[in-house]
């Protein structure tokens, strides 16, 4: 097995790259050989074995497989700028991406690697930061068979649960994440509404968070405790689960390619200016879930609950 290089280490990427490296360890192969902006983040990954080194290009240079998980495309396209500007050669090299990105800018990348011998293979996640910590997500895996069987022996079991292979076209799993993500952010946007409705017609949100969690299953009951625990509103010195930013990228990714095939989106729209309105009072410091805060201040309610941060 070649040396496993990682790049990111945000909510997701700590909880993955940590299954990855006990995986390895357990394995007896070289450690895993991680980044991030934030180095500091690193500790517990350093503690579980893994090899600290805050130079990406080191980390390509040194690696036969290197995983990224980043906030967004911006981001994924400079790794990949400081890839393609190495010395090094690329040959034979696997670039396996865990962020959710816009399908162009996977076409870009599988071109851009290609032109350097080396492959690109998207793998964006289904599932949140607990979901990550149990290493229980879904992948939806797309690139080059050769190397998307090398790299699923390290997702399968290892980080998730399940992987849907979308063949060989990349741009097929980034579309299946982006599509994805149209029912994650409007089920957000219903559960919100269903514990605002609650609250107001004095139903309360206990009963009704059981029933979400009952009748609608894990998933949606998740979402609804992201509200009755404030954790929509995180403390500031926190960082959310899945940032407001990152789900206003997705619901943009998944507008902008609607508007392209004439496809409308209004429950998207709806929740995605909700989330906007939230970002523009609470702050980058907030949930997805916030359009929460947005719909309990367009029902006379306070932004904040009793759980959440207060300011
Ligand atoms: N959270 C979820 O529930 C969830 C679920 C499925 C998919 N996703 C997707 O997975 C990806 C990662 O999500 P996340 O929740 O882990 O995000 P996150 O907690 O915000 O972490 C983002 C990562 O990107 C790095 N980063 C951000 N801006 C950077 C910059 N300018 N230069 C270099 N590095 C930068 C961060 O570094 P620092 O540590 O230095 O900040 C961190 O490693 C996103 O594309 C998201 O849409 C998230």
């Amino acid at each position: 097995m070649p040396q496993i290089g990682w790049y990111g280490l945000g909510s997701m990427g700590l909880a993955m790259a940590s299954n990855l490296q006990r995986h390895l360890a357990m394995k007896k192969a070289l450690g895993l050989m991680y980044s991030n902006r934030t180095m500091a983040r690193g500790s517990p990954l350093q503690a579980l074995g893994a090899i600290a080194e805050p130079n990406f290009e080191k980390v390509v240079s040194q690696c036969g497989i290197i995983f990224t998980m980043v906030s967004n495309d911006s981001v994924l396209q400079s790794l990949l700028s400081t890839a393609m500007s190495s010395s090094q050669s690329l040959k034979d090299k696997i670039f396996v991406d865990c962020s959710t990105v816009h399908p162009e800018t996977v076409r870009s990348a599988v071109s851009q690697l290609k032109s350097k011998d080396a492959s690109y293979v998207a793998a964006p996640v289904f599932g949140g930061n607990p979901i990550a910590v149990d290493g229980k997500l879904v992948f939806a895996i797309g690139g080059p068979k050769s190397a998307t069987e090398a790299v699923k022996p390290l997702i399968q079991d290892v980080m998730g649960r399940r992987v849907i292979d979308c063949g060989e076209d990349a741009t097929k799993s980034s579309l299946l994440k982006i599509a994805g993500n149209i029912v994650t952010v409007n089920m957000m946007e219903a559960v919100g509404e269903a514990q605002v409705f609650a609250e107001k017609t004095g139903l309360g949100t206990g009963p009704m968070e059981e029933l979400i969690g009952e009748a609608f299953g894990p998933v949606a009951g998740g979402y609804s405790k992201r509200l009755t625990t404030g954790a929509y509103a995180p403390p500031l010195d926190s960082r959310p689960g899945f940032g407001v930013s990152l789900a206003i990228k997705d619901a943009r990714h998944a507008m902008s390619m609607a508007q392209e095939q004439g496809v409308e989106l209004p429950g998207l729209e709806i929740a995605r200016a909700n989330m906007e309105a939230a970002r523009e009072y609470g702050g980058e410091c907030l949930d997805s879930s916030a359009m929460y805060g947005t719909l309990r201040q367009k029902a006379g309610l306070e932004f904040w609950n009793d759980k959440s941060r207060r300011e």
